[in-house]
């Protein structure tokens, strides 16, 4: 069963809110805006339109390796940005965090290329999961402990095009 969490209005206006920080934040600098695919392809796609200035979009691929065990933490990344990001600022745009690995992993290695600087944005955040002190820069949502679909999460890679975002109950997982 689905349960809408979070709806596309309130999705519309906290994009808005964060679009409009992410722009103060970011002024007179050239942003690189780095989409984690295929998650955060829903998110990326309308945040980058909240954001004023010169922005360039890249995107990447990344799985962790080992998933679901505990030592789970490297990540591969399965295809890569084009740009050459020394000396550049780079957002990474995710669509969300739990345990921290995947973004704490991608911003070390953004940083060992060379970035000015590399921050993070998250669609949802999911502190219970948490294995790590990964803090993102920017996000949309905090949620409590659940499995969620929606807005470009996905259970089986279905679900992703669901324009709000719903807790997908157990029995629906199999
Ligand atoms: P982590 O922070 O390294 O644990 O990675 C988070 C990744 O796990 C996300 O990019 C999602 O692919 C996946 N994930 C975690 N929680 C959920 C959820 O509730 N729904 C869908 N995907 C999830
Ligand atoms: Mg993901």
């Amino acid at each position: 069963m689905l349960r809408t969490i979070i709806s596309e209005e309130r999705i519309r206006k906290r994009i808005d809110e964060l679009g409009r920080i992410i722009s103060a934040d970011y002024k007179d600098k050239d942003l690189v805006a780095i989409c984690v695919l295929k998650g955060a392809s829903v998110f990326f796609a309308d945040l980058v339109r909240c954001i004023n200035g010169n922005v360039t979009m890249d995107f990447l691929s990344a799985s962790r390796f080992g998933a679901g065990t505990q030592a789970s933490g490297n990540i591969n990344i399965l295809k890569d940005i084009f740009t050459d990001i020394r000396g550049k600022d780079v957002l990474i745009v995710e669509d969300i965090t739990a345990t921290g690995y995947t973004l704490m992993n991608l911003k070390d290695i953004l940083l060992e290329r060379g970035a000015n600087s590399v921050a993070t944005a998250v669609f949802l955040d999911k502190p219970s999961g948490r294995a790590t002190d990964f803090v993102p820069d920017y996000r949309c949502f905090e949620i409590p402990e659940s499995f969620v679909v929606g807005y470009g999460l996905d259970y089986k890679d279905k679900y992703r095009n669901l324009p709000y975002v719903a807790q997908l109950s157990e029995d629906c997982r199999n």
